[in-house]
């Protein structure tokens, strides 16, 4: 019998915990019976959770995904709060400013795959052998639209969001035989601080026709939200996905559908 709303017993971390669509999904997988450790660079992100979540917010640790002490440090705290971790959402992300390529700062581009793909890394790296522990678990990782198709002026935006399709694809042949599912989920544009944040990139002192446009183009005519990535997330964090490995996930109103 399927029943995808159950996550109950199952300890989730997830990092950017404190962001749109990482507190959507603490919000949804804790409403399902999940219990939530929450990581974010941003302590006062991580106050808010503590506020919607309670109890089923099991600790917070403020980390830097690409500082690697600091994502072992994240893992041992989960280890150390729970035991074990059956779900990892691995969701920090930064966007980068938006330039032609010619113009990109080394330092920004640097930055983006630092965070986007050197912490998405980071996070399997630790979080594997402790779900081998505990008999496997399901990996998420953030990518994007972003990672299906190309826009000018996100050159390391772009290229981290593919990065991740890469990593996805290579956890999952490496663990689906000992019972890890790694997949990713690729939303389009949501409402939210990021979009605000590349709509200005795109073209500054922007009152809203960027957000036109990007409607526009979309089959579904508007953004997401972040709570419609999330139900995808808690989707594939629950055993009703157990033979769904090493996939992309567009949640894009259809954006990559034409
Ligand atoms: N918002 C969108 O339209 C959209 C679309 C596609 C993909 N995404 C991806 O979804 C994920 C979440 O995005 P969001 O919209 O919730 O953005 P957000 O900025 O609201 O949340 C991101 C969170 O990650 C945290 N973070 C950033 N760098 C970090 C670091 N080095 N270490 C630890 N935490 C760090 C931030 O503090 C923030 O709380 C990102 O990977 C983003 O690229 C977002």
């Amino acid at each position: 019998m399927l029943d995808s709303n159950r996550l109950e017993g199952k300890v989730a971390l997830i990092t950017g915990a404190g962001g749109a669509i990482g507190a959507a999904t603490a919000r949804l997988m804790a409403a399902r019976g999940a219990r939530i450790i929450g990581v974010d660079r941003d302590q006062s992100s991580l106050d808010a959770l503590k506020d919607d979540l309670g109890d089923a917010l099991l600790a917070t640790v403020v980390a830097d995904v690409t500082d690697e002490a600091a994502v072992r440090g994240y893992v041992e705290a989960a280890k150390a709060a729970a035991g074990r971790i059956d779900v990892f959402f691995n969701n920090a992300g930064i966007e980068g400013p938006a330039h032609p390529l010619p113009d990109f700062p080394l330092a920004d581009f640097q930055r983006v795959i630092a965070v986007n793909v050197t912490g998405v890394f980071l996070g399997m790296k630790y979080v594997i052998p402790v779900m081998l522990a505990g008999g496997g678990g399901a990996i998420i990782n953030t990518s994007s639209t972003a990672g299906l198709r190309g826009t000018g002026g996100l050159c390391a935006y772009i290229a981290s969001k593919h990065a991740v399709i890469g990593l996805t694809r290579t956890a999952a042949d490496e663990w689906a035989a000992h019972g890890i599912r790694v997949n990713c989920v690729n939303p389009g544009p949501i409402e939210s601080r990021m979009m605000r944040s590349i709509e200005q990139g795109l073209q500054p002192g922007d009152n809203g026709a960027v957000h036109d446009a990007i409607s526009a183009a979309n089959p579904a005519r508007r953004y997401g939200l972040p709570e419609e990535v999330a139900t995808m997330v808690a989707f594939l964090a629950s055993d009703d996905a157990r033979y769904v490995h090493g996939a992309i996930h567009a949640v894009d109103g259809g954006r990559t559908a034409v």
